[in-house]
């Protein structure tokens, strides 16, 4: 009798431990001082202006459109938000090990993807396009067959690259890396987002860039863990983003000729 007593003290006292360690974990994030769960987003913060690393003023800061409305939302909501930046490829494998609650990398919400991850409703679109040095002539897709091409690992463009075929497909991890290996001539294009080539064209009058036009799906969506409820608790305060005209404003700061994201890229 005692010995079996003495077990299920025990037994009791491991639950209450795994339970404190559950909590502790749940959603990847856990409870801050201030009582709120802390959300994590997992971006590439390789991708101006949606989200970029801030280098002036010393700091080493996250920012960022698609930071800025993961803010007003989290915030909206009563959240804390962590921001964890990995490399594009790793995004969806760290929703699918709830390793982050959500991700925002100007992610677009692509049929492959949904087998796999939930998505908010599209909160801004963008096209693709070719960059390539001054004076290339590579203006079209048919163009660019026999040329070396630079996309972004596991990116959409990487998959509007291969449906192409003929060319000669480098996939890279990071945009600064494309954009570096186009100057220096071991490649001879890039294909990107136009909402992310402008920013990049800007301080870089050596390059050029062609849209394509219907190629492949685009615009940029939050992604979840399949069935994360966090997606219902979302996109109402997305909705009202669009609807209030904040987004709007966004858009113009982020993307108009006044944007943060200039000087970062003159640097
Ligand atoms: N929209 C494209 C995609 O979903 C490219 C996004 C790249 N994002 C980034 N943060 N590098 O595949």
């Amino acid at each position: 009798m005692a010995i079996k007593r003495r077990k299920f003290l025990f037994t009791s006292a491991l639950s209450a431990i795994l339970s404190v360690a559950v909590a502790a974990c749940a959603g990847g994030g856990g409870t801050a001082d201030s009582g709120a769960r802390r959300l994590v987003m997992a971006t590439s913060a390789d991708y101006p202006p949606y989200q970029f690393v801030d280098s002036s003023g010393g700091t080493q800061e996250i920012v960022g459109f698609d930071i800025e409305i993961a803010q007003h939302i989290t915030g909206e909501l009563g959240y804390e938000l962590e921001i964890q930046n990995i490399d594009f490829n790793s995004l969806i494998p760290a929703l699918q090990a709830n390793r982050a609650d959500f991700v925002m990398a100007g992610m677009t919400p692509t049929e492959e993807r949904q087998q796999n991850v939930d998505f908010s409703q599209i909160y801004y679109e963008a096209r693709n396009t070719i960059v390539s040095r001054q004076g290339s002539g590579l203006t079209t897709p048919e163009s660019l067959a026999g040329k070396s091409v630079g996309v972004q690992l596991g990116s959409t463009q990487e998959q509007a690259a291969r449906d192409l075929e003929g060319l000669d497909i480098k996939p890279l991890n990071r945009i600064n890396e494309m954009i570096q290996e186009l100057k220096a001539g071991r490649i001879e294009a890039i294909i990107m987002e136009d909402t992310v080539a402008a920013g990049f064209l800007a301080s870089n009058p050596d390059l050029e860039a062609h849209d394509i036009p219907n190629m492949g799906e685009a615009g940029s969506a939050i992604a979840f863990p399949r069935g994360s409820e966090l997606r219902e608790e979302f996109n109402p305060v997305l909705q009202e983003m669009i609807d209030s005209g904040m987004m709007d404003e966004l858009v113009t700061k982020w993307f108009g000729d006044d944007s943060p994201a200039a000087d970062e890229l003159a640097n």
